[in-house]
């Protein structure tokens, strides 16, 4: 480049200025050749430009190197080529300017366009969830036990063994103790198998007289299938005061059933066992879709099975210092999942903690 003339040399980068210009020389001179490019490669075309600036104007471009000659040409030449380099200066900077300054606004107005909101849009409309079915039906457990007085207590799920077992009269060597049928952490802790266990801890709290329900989930090692999952929903209910008999068990259980299922629902209690219930029953109500005629519900017996029932143990109410001659109560358990299994005839119980959406969906 320093064996041409400096005349030449500004020529030299006049030229190829004007090559590579050439691609931008619409965005220079006419605004609606942008009108087709898009953000991106208008973004795109900012930066070449902007490269081209440094390129022909920077500080170590030819034309910089070109003005520094200014004061070594020869004397006569010296006011031509000094403005021969100021001339090119300003063309080429007046030339990138209009580029920048068309794409700039293009790029301007296209952000503008792309942000703005069309308010005119039909919204999205979220989509609402619900809640589950055991949710729903454990709602209106408690709002029947709330207005009968009872308070609701939320349980552990993870116990010691005297909660879970010991408390509750259940003796050491009971299967329901085993590993077979418990699962047990590592530390030796069980996930509680009945929420019997809130029983123990609200008298220990709350002390007697107490009424209270324990909805909440129980685990044991049952093999899944259409009417076993290894966790499940139960709900507990305890009823201690003094004077309280049998017939205050049966009237609160048959009132439920009566709340839930219609005014004609019979309730019907077997004996049974339970080491924390003496005495202890299982109990039935009439089925509430062929009133006791057989179906496919009831299996044809007229009888729907519930749960478990009982008055406290005397060795229940000892373990939290509550004397048995003054004070008697009732007790019952049963499970949410197979009375929600029942209600909504789920052929598989499993279905309720799949959450497939096209299942859940049907209890809005
Ligand atoms: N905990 C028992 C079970 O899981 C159900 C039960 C039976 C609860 C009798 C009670 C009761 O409170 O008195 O099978």
């Amino acid at each position: 480049m320093t064996d041409q003339s400096p005349q030449t040399q500004i020529e030299t980068i006049n030229e190829a200025f004007e090559k590579d210009f050439e691609r931008f020389w619409p965005f220079a001179h006419d605004s609606s050749a942008l009108a087709a490019v898009d953000l991106e490669q208008a973004l795109i075309e900012q930066r070449a430009v902007s490269d081209l600036r440094t390129r022909y104007l920077g500080k170590k471009s030819e034309l910089a190197a070109a003005k520094k000659l200014i004061g070594r040409v020869a004397p006569e030449e010296r006011a031509s080529f000094g403005q021969k380099v100021q001339a090119t200066e300003e063309k080429l900077d007046e030339l990138i300017h209009q580029a920048e300054v068309n794409l700039a606004d293009h790029i301007y107005k296209q952000r503008t366009a792309r942000e703005s909101l069309d308010v005119t849009l039909p919204g999205r409309r979220p989509r609402r969830g619900h809640r589950h079915p055991i949710t729903l039906l454990r709602e209106r457990l408690e709002d029947i036990f709330v207005s009968l007085g009872y308070a609701i207590e939320d349980g552990r799920e993870i116990e010691t063994d005297f909660y879970n077992f010991t408390a509750l009269n259940i003796p050491e060597n009971h299967p329901a103790c085993g590993k077979a049928d418990t699962f047990y952490t590592l530390d030796g802790f069980a996930l509680r198998s009945q929420t019997s266990t809130v029983q123990i801890h609200a008298m220990q709290r709350r002390g007697v007289p107490v009424r209270m329900i324990a909805p909440g989930r129980v685990f044991r090692r049952d093999t899944p299938d259409p009417t076993h999952n290894p966790m499940f929903f139960q709900v507990e209910g305890l009823c201690v005061d003094r004077g309280i008999t049998m017939a205050h068990l049966k009237g609160t259980v048959g009132e439920l059933l009566r709340r839930l299922f219609g005014p004609d629902t019979v309730t019907r209690f077997r004996p049974s066992y339970f080491p924390f219930t003496e005495p202890s029953a299982e109990f039935d109500f009439s089925c509430f879709k062929c009133k006791g005629s057989g179906c496919r519900i009831c299996k044809n017996s007229g009888w729907i099975e519930l749960g478990g029932c009982g008055m406290v143990h005397p060795n229940v109410l000892r373990v939290v210092n509550v004397d048995p001659q003054q004070y008697s109560g009732f007790a019952f358990g049963f499970g949410i999942d197979r009375m929600c299994g029942l209600m909504y005839e789920l052929d598989d119980i499993r279905l309720l903690f799949e959450n497939d959406v096209r299942f859940l969906e049907k209890f809005e």
